[in-house]
């Protein structure tokens, strides 16, 4: 079995990140949303690989390289625009062949991993697994339809949802799918729609077989989804100490402290995890908050939030809570005159002030 896992896609409700990085490569506890994805099928054996890429290519091939840090192949298909999920299939045959796979949308976690659900695929063969779970906004994914234990309709972000249980971004299909990505047509966004190529499958008779998922699953499309993703990993995280502490500092709970950190004068309330070769000085890094290598927090209090490499955050009067930073941002308390916020923002940048 093989995996393919898409990762191209503009990710346009993650700007103003994203006009500087791929979505995929978005940290989650320091480590790319798109890593997650990749140890899963790992995890379950899987050990041929290809990435569909688009536009950011090179920063994905770049940071994932060509599997060996896994022990595993990976290979990069090109996608020459975001035609679609199953435009993704379509163009990854030759790589696919005969052979059945799983395929993985990049920017998906799901906690439990997939390992059981490829041996459920591997012993009961049928056609296509998909993976659904109950979601309190379905409008916003793919939604399916249940008939005593069996998929009878599904439906891409209908706009009035027949069940609340929405199409989790990873599948597993054997080779009659390429027969279903060839024969839908593109929907009113103009994307060759996976949910319609299973639609198709269904309608010719083949055999879909649901499972529901009942551990987290995020899709980390949106700022908030990476926040709760961050959230939910660094829950299970244990403790490393390996920079440098010092005495009137206290570490807290769970914290994993990288190589060649300094913390300082501060307190470090876990869950929390602090990047190599950042300096953490009289401040309070509270609970659920990963900052990446890099960083400087000097006189500064943040929590539930992630920092990404290389920024710095000084001299601030209040309590940092649920953000998202940037590589390199820079935030600092002004010069007391004028008084005045004073600001550089990049497009598409939100910030909330008192
Ligand atoms: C895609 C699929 C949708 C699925 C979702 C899961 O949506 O089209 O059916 O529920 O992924 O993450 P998109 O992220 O393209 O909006």
């Amino acid at each position: 079995m093989k995996g393919l896992i898409l990762s191209g896609g503009k990710g346009t409700r993650l700007r103003p990140l994203t006009f500087t990085q791929a979505k995929q490569l978005v940290p989650v506890a320091n480590k790319p949303v798109l890593f997650y994805g990749i140890e899963a099928l790992v995890e379950a054996g899987i050990k041929d690989i290809g990435i569909v890429v688009g536009d950011t290519r090179d920063e994905i091939k770049a940071a994932v390289g060509d599997g060996k840090k896994w022990g595993i192949r990976i290979q990069f298909i090109e996608q020459e625009a975001p035609l679609g999920l199953a435009h993704a299939v379509k163009i990854s045959e030759s790589y696919l062949g005969k052979d059945s796979f799983v395929m993985y949308l990049g920017d998906n976690i799901l906690k439990s991993g997939i390992k059981s659900l490829v041996e459920e695929f591997q012993e009961r063969k049928p056609n296509s697994l998909i993976l659904l779970t109950e979601v309190p906004q379905p409008q916003m994914f793919g939604v399916a339809e249940l008939k005593e234990g069996k998929v009878v309709r599904l439906v891409e972000k209908p706009k009035k949802p027949m069940s609340n249980l929405a199409l989790v971004g990873v599948y597993m299909f054997d080779s009659h799918v390429f027969e279903a990505v060839k024969a839908i047509k593109p929907s009113w966004r103009n994307e060759l729609e996976i949910t319609d190529a299973i639609q198709h499958l269904i309608d010719q008779g083949y055999d879909v077989h649901p499972h529901l998922v009942t551990g987290w699953w995020k899709d980390t499309g949106k700022i908030e989804d990476i926040l709760e993703a961050n959230r939910l990993i660094l829950e299970s995280i244990t403790g490393q100490i390996e920079g440098s502490v010092d005495s009137t500092s206290q570490i807290k709970g769970e914290v994993i402290i990288e190589k060649d950190v300094l913390v300082r004068d501060s307190i470090i309330r876990g869950p929390a995890i602090i990047g190599a070769k950042t300096e953490i000085t009289n401040s309070y890094i509270g609970p659920f908050t990963s900052i990446q290598d890099r960083c400087k927090i000097i006189k500064a209090e943040i929590e539930h939030s992630i920092v990404m490499e290389g920024s710095e955050i000084r001299d601030i009067g209040s309590r940092i809570d649920e953000s998202l930073i940037g590589r390199e941002a820079k935030i600092y308390k002004s010069p007391p005159k004028p008084s005045a916020y004073r600001l550089v923002v990049g497009d598409k940048s939100e910030i909330g002030v008192k």
